[in-house]
């Protein structure tokens, strides 16, 4: 969606089944999420204060969220930066496609986990940032 803006991300509130013995959290395709998942992934074992990431999807929305530990979301539309920092496993960053975004400040340990719309497809990355500049406008 080239038109989408940094405002149209949005944190999700996850529903959390909680027990003394451990909390539960269920994710549905259209149900807590506005689009049907395809492809699940995550990211482990990255170096605290790493940062990855530094691309946008043309058509790809996902939801992301810190299955374990933390780290921050720097979302870019070209106009305006947001950043997100997340760090509960029941709390998600939705994130339509068409933005720029950028992962950092992993604490050690963390796991990002995506819930992807489609997918994986090279050809739906922009990974230059001028290039991304450019398709926005
Ligand atoms: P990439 O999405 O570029 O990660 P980041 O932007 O966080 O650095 O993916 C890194 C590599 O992993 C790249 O070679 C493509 C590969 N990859 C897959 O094969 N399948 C996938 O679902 C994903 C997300 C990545």
């Amino acid at each position: 969606m080239k038109a989408s803006t940094v405002f149209d991300c949005n944190i999700l509130q996850l529903p959390r089944i909680y027990s003394p013995a451990g909390s539960i959290t269920a994710v549905n395709s259209n149900k807590e999420l506005p689009f049907s998942v395809e492809r699940i992934y995550y990211l482990f074992d990255v170096p605290g204060g790493e940062a990855r990431g530094g691309h946008a999807h043309k058509k790809l929305c996902q939801l992301i969220v810190a299955a374990s530990g933390s780290f921050d979301i720097i979302v870019d539309d070209g106009n305006v930066r947001r950043t997100f920092h997340l760090s509960r496993p029941y709390i998600g960053l939705y994130m339509p496609s068409g933005l720029w975004r950028e992962l950092d400040n992993f604490s050690s340990g963390s796991i990002c986990l995506v819930l992807a719309s489609t997918l994986y497809d090279e050809e739906d990355y922009i990974r230059d940032y001028s290039v991304f500049k450019e398709w926005k406008s």
